[in-house]
């Protein structure tokens, strides 16, 4: 039978295992040594690093889309995990005092616009060239920039009769920037860790190293299909595949890529379809019941980039199940 003193000992063990538990969640969470002196007292939410990691903290970042919505939010989430760099990249001239206001919330001089077309493929040479001049290797690049320009397949002119094709030229359009850009934006970050290796001598990418860089796609729930989105939902499917691809080959240069198919999310965007349509047509299709908010998608990009046991695709979509 147990003794008094046998049970005594037994809970100073039990005790002693409790703190010494409780004492290592403590250490993982709270490592203020890894927040910089300069940025003390601001909005900062540095991690610990782990060696399995893709580091944010200290890293140059591309986000396209950047002066709204999800690549606005991302942009300031990037900063607060304390990424030493970002181009913030937009055609509305608003990105400058967009990146202005990332700076101040972090309190450092991370974020600058750029102010400019993703189509443009001399822009987007230009500016990572600029980058790399000032800040050394870009190793985040999140391709968010995006048009929707719905409209049925085909349409039928109820007083008309007249049948109707969506537009080819729209469609073109919307592959530019949705499909085309983003993945040229992904490769150019991804040749210029690979000439940066290349100068070093160093070729294959070896597991011992640090991982490169992150590519985070912005797909949509809108690729499994959408009425009147034929051509938005055709990029964003293609992104799918691009993601793949570069997947499996950029790996070779020490660069993981995902993409993340965020459900309705409450930007620009999806304002631009009115209350009505947010209320009747979205939100009872929602398990939430709500729509995302975009720091929730910075937050699940952020977790892509930074867990280098994710791969592949994220749904976000906040429970979205249409029907057919
Ligand atoms: N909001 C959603 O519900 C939702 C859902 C799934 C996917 N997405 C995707 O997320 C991304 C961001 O969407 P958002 O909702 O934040 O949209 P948004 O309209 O708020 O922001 C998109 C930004 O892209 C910029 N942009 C568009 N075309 C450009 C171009 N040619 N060159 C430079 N900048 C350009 C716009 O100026 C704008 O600032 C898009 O790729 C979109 O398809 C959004």
């Amino acid at each position: 039978m147990e003794t008094l003193l046998q049970r005594f000992l037994s809970a100073i063990v039990a005790t002693e295992k409790y703190f010494a538990h409780a004492k290592n969640l403590i250490d993982v969470r709270v490592d203020s040594s890894q927040i910089s002196n300069d940025r003390k007292g601001c909005e900062t939410t540095i991690p610990k690093r782990k060696d399995t990691e893709m580091i944010i903290n200290g890293a140059v970042g591309v986000v396209t889309g950047a002066a709204s919505g999800i690549g606005r939010a991302l942009s300031e989430e990037l900063a607060k995990r304390g990424a030493k760099a970002l181009a913030l990249v937009d055609h509305s001239e608003a990105v400058s005092g967009i990146a202005d206001e990332v700076n101040a919330k972090v309190g450092a001089k991370v974020a600058t616009g750029y102010s400019g077309d993703v189509t443009d493929a001399g822009f987007r040479g230009k500016l990572f060239a600029e980058l790399h001049e000032r800040h050394g290797m870009v190793n985040i690049c999140v391709p968010a920039a995006g048009v929707t320009r719905d409209g049925l397949a085909v349409k039928v002119d109820k007083e008309t009769d007249k049948v109707m094709v969506y537009p080819q030229e729209l469609f073109r359009k919307v592959m530019e920037v949705n499909l085309v850009a983003p993945v040229y934006w992904a490769m150019e970050m991804v040749a210029g860790i690979a000439e940066e290796r290349r100068r070093k001598g160093l070729k294959r990418w070896d597991p011992a190293e640090p991982l490169q860089g992150a590519v985070i796609f912005i797909g949509s729930v809108s690729s499994l299909g959408n009425k009147g989105q034929i051509a938005y939902a055709a990029t964003k499917a293609g992104l799918e595949g691009a993601a793949a691809t570069l997947m499996m080959e950029a790996i070779y240069h020490g660069v993981r890529c995902g993409i993340i198919h965020p459900g309705y999310t409450d930007t620009p965007m999806v304002r631009a379809l009115g209350e009505d349509y947010i209320r009747d047509r979205i939100i009872p299709l929602t398990q939430l019941r709500r729509l995302i908010k975009p720091e929730e998608i910075a937050d699940a990009i952020c977790f892509m980039i930074q867990n280098a046991a994710v791969s592949g695709s994220l749904w976000a979509d906040a429970g979205f199940h249409p029907n057919a």
